[in-house]
């Protein structure tokens, strides 16, 4: 089988494109990015200096000079790569409650949405990559050869979600996260620029009562089936 040279996973929040794409990318050997990291980076940083948020200028400057680093693992405590920003490990920061609160905001922001959609970009283009986020099959990437659009009901999400922060040892209430989730979907897809939708050329799979395995090894099937049809 001929291999797609970039693959694209967009979706709604914890629909599982991490898990599914750092799968993919490790058993085709491929990189793996995920782009909300970045717009994680930014916001993190801007609450860690007091930045109101709904300063959109202030924010898009920092996106323009913030340097933020995707690294392979020094610590093994869980995660699936170091992210630094300016330097400053910051990985499990951007992950608490008040990034997931203050986060689809700062990604409505055009500045910002221009500053780290480019750096993606340059990244895809080299191929053999495996890019999870919103919009990457529809703006960042949109020649990519195979894409996914990862879906699952709010609740499910919410479901995982809760159970991933538990396991972090975070003191979270189901209902605070549902309702956080929600208000993120309604951002993230009824934004102006780069809205959450599948690309016209995405194939949807709903993770709903799926197992993590049987999201990958449907995805497998689906990419071989695709591959074949280009090669016909
Ligand atoms: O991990 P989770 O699915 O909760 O979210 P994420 O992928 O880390 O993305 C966090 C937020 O960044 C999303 O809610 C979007 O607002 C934004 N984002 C975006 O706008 N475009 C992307 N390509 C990736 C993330």
């Amino acid at each position: 089988m001929s291999l797609p040279k970039t693959i694209t996973i967009d979706g709604p929040a914890a629909s599982g494109k991490s898990t599914l794409g750092k799968r993919i990318a490790d058993s085709l050997g491929y990189l793996f990015f995920d782009t909300g990291v970045m717009y994680r980076a930014v916001t993190w940083i801007a609450l860690s200096r007091d930045i109101d948020i709904n300063m959109k200028h202030l924010i898009e400057q920092l996106a323009e000079k913030i340097d933020i680093d995707v690294r392979p693992t020094t610590i093994d405590d869980g995660r699936v790569a170091d992210i630094l920003a300016d330097g400053e490990d910051i990985t499990w920061q951007i992950r608490n409650p008040e990034v997931d609160a203050a986060v689809s905001q700062v990604s409505t922001y055009p500045g910002v949405r221009k500053a780290l959609s480019s750096q993606q970009r340059r990244i895809g283009l080299r191929g053999k990559v495996v890019m999870v986020g919103r919009d990457i099959g529809t703006i960042v990437l949109p020649g990519a050869e195979f894409k996914i659009y990862l879906d699952a009901s709010v609740e499910e999400r919410a479901k995982r979600r809760y159970s991933e922060c538990m396991a972090r040892g975070e003191m979270v209430k189901y209902k605070e996260i549902l309702e956080s989730m929600r208000r993120r979907d309604q951002i993230d897809s009824t934004r102006d620029i780069a809205p959450l939708k599948p690309a016209r050329d995405a194939i949807i799979l709903d993770s709903d009562r799926l197992s993590a395995d049987q999201v990958y090894e449907q995805s497998l099937i689906l990419m071989e089936e695709s591959t074949k049809k280009i090669s016909h």
